[in-house]
């Protein structure tokens, strides 16, 4: 045994590892022992790989005096900063690309461990020490013996340990290197976190255990059987005892049973039994075939309503629980979803294990991107340099070994990001040969040469509708292929808009068989000044800032307004109709109807008045169904009118309860009445002050002041927001980058100048034009005030003057309020709505308080709109629109929201500012994608609104 001696050349070795058992299946046994050796370890970092010898693997190595963390972990996000920070970048390594070189800087975390084996540890038999997840490169030790070292972060290793344990006292050493040859593999969009972040695991192997196996179970959807077969390294028997099924491993065998799929996640318990152990297994019969040029399972298309999911925990990273992966995948389920894929590596494994319980198809995807190579034109790019396909073809074999067994997982996926090159193909071989029963994706390679699927990311609605009508070209193999979106409606900030759109085509094309939003969860970390950082918060030398926050679900896993959108969008039951007769249609591709009931309301004024439970018959996948609904009231009042049907789960099921919405419509009936205010009174100028019914207004200037009791201030109109990141768009888009425009524009510094005051017999009238210095072009706004001695009118004119090169922001007034609370309305809500991300907004009544208004966007943007608004009280006023309109309400103007890096930078002032919006510009998912369709943008155009004011007594 040698000490004082370490080598590092491993670190900048493009091979795999040495040591490593061969991949296998990752299940629990029922019977072996197993120990975890999760808990508090010993870790000392160095700032350069061999800046430490290995005598700390020595038995008898006093770490007495080294820092105490927890494993799994990242070591970066504890001790406060003392043993390092993360970093954030998307595709630029944060190292020289030289590969397979890394920096002489390269944070070294040795991790120790004692342990001793319980005392009912068999001493027969062998024994295996799994990780199954270190980034990004490890040595290990155990008992001062060299085990071996491996690269490959997000996938397992396992060695056989045996022969080197002692009942107690026994010494784990793990060194991890933070870069390595692996990190050139690694380049995905998210934080740079070494450490030892999943499980490890001691496993006893008793003499004649399981080894591998492979459980293959199909189902033939037109006699309704499944076929099982377990192969396994170690004969044994296999039995099913719902299917009356006992048989060799390697045995075929055919039952009549339920499939399995992501709607009717059907599993049948099983055992595979050797000489030596007892493993349970999770049987789900499905067949994945490309058939017709469709992903078909069991004889049936399928549509993808899905999301890439990134594992992340606000304050553990990738160090993920069970209970934060069971909240990821009710979270899901909760919100219509039926598909994720791992981006862009393998999860925990029992993450997995969820899918197949609750029901999610899985896009399974290896530990692999080389973005950064993207920057030399992906020159000197692994996956096309034969030194470095044996790595490939580790990482592809330990994720298909791994997580085989998962009826889950439909689809693998080579990686993310990587160019194209003979690496992929070799692994896209490899993985058809190995199982046959799934299908290949990889986004990077477009015309489709190693993979069972066209697949894209960001596509144009204009693009994608093309590939459904077959008219994109590609090579002949392409053009028989189906489509999917594996990234769409980038999730950033607020957002994603458009998605609806998206939807549309999906549904109408076969071919397009759905997609993947970008992203789950926003990778925000908590910190203490900032509540959450992004990228450059930790003094990152190159960083992509709030660029990794850009998911449907803030960092404590509360759903955004995104998620919502997303919700309705894919609900798996649509309601359309009029003249009392709705039409119910199935979306769902597997099961039918029976697991809703279905309910009617009727509303007058957003109030309901009526409502019911609606006779819906169990149509099938697909199928739709007129159903008559009831006479509404005779007498309603002469008020707006709708009605609101509602599917829910008629039972409780494993995701939700009993009575959870799953769907909705809403059907209009009796359309609303405008409000009208007779001009029966006339301004009265006094000292200084022009009166107006309940109004007082300066007499120079013509600007509001009261509205009875009520201060108003600063009312004009408003064409600006606070940019969202999708406004931002990212430096490679083009044509869609709306904030610089904006800014070059002026249109966050525009000018009023006042034209004029006149006093009419019966309305007062104030004459503006609103304009940037620099530029000629502008809007006269007029807006002329009326009131019938309560209430009191304004009627907002604006005409574009000269020749506007861009979109407005936003059109509308804004003032302030000295003091608003609560806040109700009657119009979308109860979330924010955009105009192309109102889906999921219903019309109704609504109360909440200007604190509840506001989304906790991690950068803080425009956010908060409500839709749709007929009338709003907050404040003591009420105001009601002609036409509806969209309502915000915040404790600081739009120029601090605009300036706030952090929600910690926000702090509110004394006065509640009010937007009111005749319009807005939409969305869009400029930030990485198309930006706002042309029918949501927002052109300066002649517009008139109004809006009637109140005091509220
Ligand atoms: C894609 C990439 C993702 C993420 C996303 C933008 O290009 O695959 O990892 O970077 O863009 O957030």
């Amino acid at each position: 045994m040698s000490f004082r001696t370490t080598a590092i050349d491993y670190v900048e070795d493009v091979s795999p590892g040495s040591g490593a058992l061969p991949p296998r299946a990752w299940y629990a046994s029922s019977d072996a022992k197993s120990l975890s050796l999760n808990g508090s370890w010993r870790l000392r970092v160095a700032p350069t790989a061999d800046a430490e010898d290995d005598s700390f693997a020595e038995p008898g190595f006093d770490a007495g005096d080294w820092a105490e963390v927890a494993v799994p972990g990242h070591w970066v996000l504890q001790g406060d900063g003392a043993f390092g920070l993360p970093i954030y970048t998307n595709h630029l390594y944060p190292f020289p690309v030289d590969p397979p070189h890394v920096p002489t800087e390269n944070p070294t975390g040795d991790h120790l461990h004692t342990f001793d084996l319980p005392e009912d540890w068999p001493s027969e038999g062998g024994c295996v020490l799994r990780f199954d997840g270190v980034e990004s490169c490890a040595r290990v030790w155990l008992n001062g013996t060299d085990i071996g070292e491996f690269k490959g972060s997000r996938l397992p290793h396992e060695f056989a340990v045996g022969h080197l344990l002692k009942p107690s006292g026994n010494m784990l050493a793990v060194r991890v290197h933070q870069w390595s040859a692996g990190s050139y593999l690694e380049d995905q969009d998210q934080w740079w976190l070494p450490g030892i972040f999943r499980d490890v695991t001691l496993l006893h192997r008793p003499a004649g255990s399981v080894l591998d196996f492979f459980v293959n179970a199909s189902y033939d959807h037109i006699t309704g059987e499944g076929t099982l077969r377990v192969d396994s390294d170690v004969d044994g028997r296999v039995s099913v005892p719902a299917l009356d099924i006992d048989v060799a491993t390697g045995e075929t065998v055919t039952a009549a049973v339920q499939p399995w799929s992501a709607e009717v996640p059907k599993l049948y318990d099983g055992e595979l039994v050797t000489e030596g152990e007892r493993v349970p297994l999770r049987i789900g019969f499905r067949t994945v075939e490309l058939a017709d040029g469709l992903i078909k399972v069991n004889g049936r298309a399928v549509l993808f309503k899905g999301v890439n999911r990134h594992e992340w925990h606000p304050e553990k990273g990738r160090a993920l629980d069970l209970e934060t992966m069971r909240e990821d995948v009710l979270l899901m389920k909760r919100h219509n979803l039926n598909a994720v894929r791992t981006s862009h590596y393998p999860p925990h494994p029992a993450f997995l294990d969820l899918c197949d319980e609750y029901g999610l198809w899985v896009i399974d995807e290896c530990d692999l991107e080389t973005h950064g190579f993207t920057e030399q034109a992906w020159r000197d790019n692994p996956v096309d340099d034969d030194r470095w396909t044996p790595a490939l073809l580790d990482r592809a074999a330990r994720m298909v070994e791994r997580d085989k067994n998962h009826p889950s997982v439909v689809i693998w996926s080579l990686g993310n990001e990587a160019g194209t090159g003979r690496g992929l193909t070799a692994m896209a071989e490899w993985i058809h040969g190995r199982d046959a029963s799934r299908l290949v994706h990889y986004e990077g390679d477009w015309n489709s040469r190693d993979t069972d699927m066209y697949s894209r990311m960001y596509a144009s609605h204009a693009e994608i509708e093309q590939i459904g009508q077959e008219l994109d070209g590609g090579t002949h193999k392409r053009r028989e292929l189906p489509f999917i979106l594996c990234e769409y409606g980038h999730a950033m900030g607020n957002g994603p808009g458009g998605i609806a759109d998206y939807q549309e085509l999906f549904e109408k094309y076969d071919r397009l068989q759905g997609g993947f939003i970008w992203e789950w969860i926003d990778h925000g970390i908590t910190h203490p000044e900032l509540g959450y950082a992004y990228g450059g918060d930790f003094g990152e030398e190159l960083h992509d800032a709030n660029f990794v926050c850009d998911g449907l679900i803030f960092p404590d896993r509360r759903p955004s307004p995104g998620l919502l959108e997303f919700k309705k969008v894919i609900e798996p039951v649509s309601f359309e109709g009029s003249d009392g007769t709705v039409r119910v249609t199935n979306k769902q591709d597997f099961a039918d109807l029976s697991a809703f009931a279905f309910e009617w309301s009727y509303q007058v004024d957003g109030e309901t008045v009526e409502s019911g439970s609606l006779p819906v018959p169990a149509l099938a996948p697909g199928a739709s169904a007129d159903v008559k609904l009831p006479e509404p009231p005779a007498d309603h009042g002469g008020g707006e009118s709708q009605w609101t049907v509602r599917a829910l789960l008629a039972a409780d099921t494993a995701w939700g309860p009993r009575g959870h919405e799953v769907a909705w419509g809403q059907l209009p009936d009796m359309a609303r009445v405008l409000p009208s205010v007779a001009a029966t009174d006339g301004p009265v100028t006094g000292d200084g002050v022009i009166t107006l019914g309940p109004a007082s207004f300066d007499a120079r200037t013509g600007a509001l002041r009261t509205i009875g009791g009520v201060e108003v201030s600063g009312l004009r109109l408003d064409v600006w927001r606070a940019t969202t990141d999708n406004d931002e768009g990212a430096e490679w888009q083009t044509g869609t980058r709306y904030a610089e425009l904006w800014r070059k524009y002026g249109l966050h510094r525009m000018r009023h100048r006042l034209d004029g005051v006149e006093v009419g017999d019966d309305a007062l009238t104030v004459r503006t034009r609103v304009a940037p210095a620099a530029w000629e072009f502008g809007l006269a706004a007029v807006y002329r005030w009326t009131s019938d001695g309560n209430r009191l009118k304004l009627t907002v004119s604006v005409g574009p003057e000269g020749e506007w090169p861009v979109p407005l922001p936003r059109l509308g007034v804004r003032f302030g309020l000295a003091q608003a609370d609560g806040v109700k309305w009657y119009g979308g809500g109860p979330g924010e709505g955009y105009p192309d991300t109102k889906s999921a907004s219903r019309v109704g009544r609504w109360e909440s308080t200007v604190d509840g208004l506001q989304t906790p966007y991690l950068r803080p943007q425009e956010n908060g709109a409500r839709a749709d608004v007929r009338w709003a009280e907050l404040g003591g006023l009420r105001v009601e629109g002609d036409p509806e309109f969209y309502l915000t309400a915040r404790r600081w103007t739009t120029e601090q929201l605009d300036a706030a890096a952090h929600l910690t930078d926000l702090k509110a002032v004394e006065t509640v500012w009010v937007n009111l919006d005749h319009a807005l510009h939409g969305i869009g998912t400029g930030s990485c994608g198309p930006g706002v369709l042309p029918q949501y943008q927002l052109h300066a155009e002649p517009a008139e609104f109004s809006f009637v004011f109140s005091e509220i007594s």
